[in-house]
């Protein structure tokens, strides 16, 4: 649903980069702005920086940076209008709804709310001593403490065809929002529902933000008629190819380690977290690459954990295809035959486990080397080389030229062919990849916004005067770009810049600053980075002068005396490429011909004009 475009505004205005930040990170003041460990990749020294005078962040370490609306949207992985309500919410803004929108808005609402009150209903019935003595037994049977059960909001759907229903029907819950949310069955001869759920263990599912949106239940008695666990089906609230059963829980803890568990139940979830060991699971679907990509905005590696097992060896090869093929590094850890994670757990403890993750962890590709064998190597020569194909499909996989060659090397070792035959086949691998890559496309899409980009081509100098403009606003606009011809700026994202500058001023007059603060001026997302990047720069070129000068009518004379010092700069440096030019040309061209003749006035005049530059002699008030 659309937001109106004066409360994006509003809620810009008034949110506080550096109370919202300060949730999330501990800060120092450093000079105006203030300094602290980056809460989107793991460091040791700070190079987080929050300029609140700004109203950006940005960090010298990964290169991400924004403002408060871009921060929350990586810290809370929202997307742009639930950002924006997250941010209204907390500011205490309304944000009025059209009539159309606030009704789909209130459909989804009601969905959420009938999910949230069944959770709410089976924890009852499972704290309930009359309905839910046996399935507490079966819990504390299976060692979980009641502070895992809670933290999970795990529940019990008691042995009734209508319970939930009544239930809902007392809370004003309609029965058709009961069906949208996948709670309820309608009867074959059609003359009513039933609840989906009975007689269960329910397993509440999470989306990353803590959102209700489907249950997992486990049969409480085992029964070879019924199938042991029972899904939600999709809903509109529930896709099960993008949620993670536990990364809410875990989430956190996947950020300061760098890397999360991937299992396959939720009981090894529960008894992983009650460990300390933060995982999360697939609810029935094999691992997505849109999964793969909400994991990787937490932990830099995933680590494949799944059951000792003839299909769990066969789900984590086609989770590691899946995980690289994200760009996430992945790993797998074994565990003895016929265990799980939960079952691990419980007969070793904690620390014992904790110890086996650090020892049994290998890379994907020894794992990989590890599963081709069996008792007589390879097998056949057949086989030897379908897993050296497999092998350059992952490895090419990768975009990072050295981690590349890495396995590069390693793999040629491990599978004993030449490195030059193994980066062959890679190549060759490469474009079938292309090939095949169709689904990527929307992750690739969804990541694009946290790519940083490189501003290093654009000088120092340009920047600055860059820098003047944005923190003086109109006359310092009027005067560098009276001075500075279009094309003196760099292609690309430097002189889009200059395009906003005008394009701003033009349409707000003296105001233009506070229009750039406010989100007013219409930056592309690279313009945007570009304008972070330039007014929070590693080294205060202009300390002092900057925010405090907002609406100064007249030109500052320092400024005044940076800009030109900077356009001389850079005016100088584009003529200078230009005479390196003419000069290479002149000397091509042959001895008294008109072109050499041409060629070299042109020469005289642009080192002519370098010396003016040199001597100030080029600048108008
Ligand atoms: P416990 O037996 O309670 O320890 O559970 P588990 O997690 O060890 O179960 P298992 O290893 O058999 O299954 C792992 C996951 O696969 C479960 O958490 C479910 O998500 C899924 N699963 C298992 N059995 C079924 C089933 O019968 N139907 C469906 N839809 N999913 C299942
Ligand atoms: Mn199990």
């Amino acid at each position: 649903m659309r937001i109106p475009r004066n409360v994006v505004e509003r809620v810009r205005d008034t949110s506080d980069i550096l109370s919202i930040v300060q949730d999330y990170v501990r800060l120092k003041k450093a000079g105006s702005n203030y300094l602290g460990l980056c809460p989107f990749h793991r460091e040791k020294t700070p190079s987080f920086n929050v300029s609140p005078a700004n109203g950006f962040f940005k960090c010298f370490g990964c290169g991400k940076g924004g403002d408060t609306i871009t921060f929350v949207m990586e810290i809370e992985r929202l997307e742009f209008v639930d950002a924006i309500r997250w941010l209204a919410d907390r500011a205490g803004i309304e944000i009025p709804k059209t009539e159309e929108g606030k009704k789909a808005y209130d459909k989804r609402e009601s969905v959420y709310e009938a999910l949230r009150f069944a959770s709410e209903y089976y924890v009852g019935k499972l704290n309930d001593p009359a309905s839910g003595a046996q399935a507490r037994e079966y819990l504390l049977g299976r060692a979980l403490t009641e502070k895992t059960i809670s933290r999970f909001s795990v529940g019990y759907a008691p042995d009734s065809w209508d319970g939930l229903i009544k239930a809902a029907e007392k809370a004003h819950i309609k029965l058709e929002t009961l069906k949208k949310a996948g709670l309820v069955i309608e009867r074959q001869d059609g003359k009513g529902y039933y609840d989906r759920f009975r007689e269960r263990i329910m397993f509440p599912i999470q989306s990353h933000v803590g959102k209700f949106v489907g249950f997992g239940g486990r049969l409480l008695a085992d029964n070879p008629k019924a199938p042991k666990y029972l899904n939600s089906p999709e809903t509109e609230v529930y896709h099960k190819s993008t949620v993670l059963y536990g990364l809410f829980q875990s989430k956190r803890m996947a950020r300061q380690e760098a890397s999360i568990l991937l299992v396959e139940g939720y009981t090894d979830v529960l008894a992983l977290d009650q460990a300390g060991i933060g995982s999360a699971a697939c609810c029935g679907t094999a691992l997505t690459l849109q999964q793969v990509g909400l994991l990787g905005r937490y932990a830099k590696e995933i680590r494949l954990l799944y059951d000792a097992d003839r299909a769990g060896a066969a789900a984590t090869e086609r989770a590691i295809d899946v995980v690289l093929q994200g760009g996430v590094a992945a790993s797998v850890v074994s565990l003895p035959e016929g265990e799980d994670p939960d079952s691990f757990v419980r007969e070793k403890g904690a620390d014992a486990f904790r110890l086996h993750l650090k020892t049994a962890t290998k890379d994907w590709v020894d794992a990989f080397f590890l599963a081709s064998l069996s008792d007589n190597g390879f097998g056949t020569l057949h086989k030897k080389r379908q897993a050296i194909s497999k092998v350059a499909q992952r490895i090419a996989y990768m975009k990072d030229d050295i981690l590349r060659k890495m396995y590069v090397q390693k793999a040629s070792q491990l599978f004993a062919i030449s490195e030059r035959d193994m980066a062959y086949e890679i190549t060759r691998q490469a474009s079938s990849n292309q090939a095949q890559q169709q689904p990527s496309q929307t992750l690739r899409e969804e990541n694009a916004s946290a790519a940083p980009v490189n501003f290093d081509a654009i000088s120092e100098s340009e920047k600055t005067l860059l820098q003047l403009m944005l923190e003086e606003g109109a006359p310092m606009i009027k005067y560098i770009l009276g001075n500075m011809a279009y094309d003196e700026f760099q292609e690309g994202p430097s002189q889009r810049l200059v395009d906003l500058l005008i394009e701003t001023h033009e349409a707000h007059g003296d105001e233009v600053q506070s229009a750039f603060r406010s989100g007013k001026a219409n930056a592309d997302e690279i313009t945007q980075q570009l304008i972070v990047d330039i007014l929070m720069p590693r080294h205060e070129i202009s300390k002092g002068w900057g925010a405090k000068k907002i609406n100064v009518p007249r030109l500052n004379e320092k400024s005044k005396r940076i800009a030109e010092d900077c356009m001389m700069r850079v005016k100088g440096a584009v003529v200078k490429r230009e005479i390196q030019r003419v000069r290479h040309e002149m000397m091509n061209a042959p001895e008294g011909s008109e072109d050499r003749g041409r060629l070299q006035k042109k020469y005289l005049n642009q080192k002519r004009y370098l010396l003016r530059i040199n001597n100030r002699k080029l600048f108008e008030d």
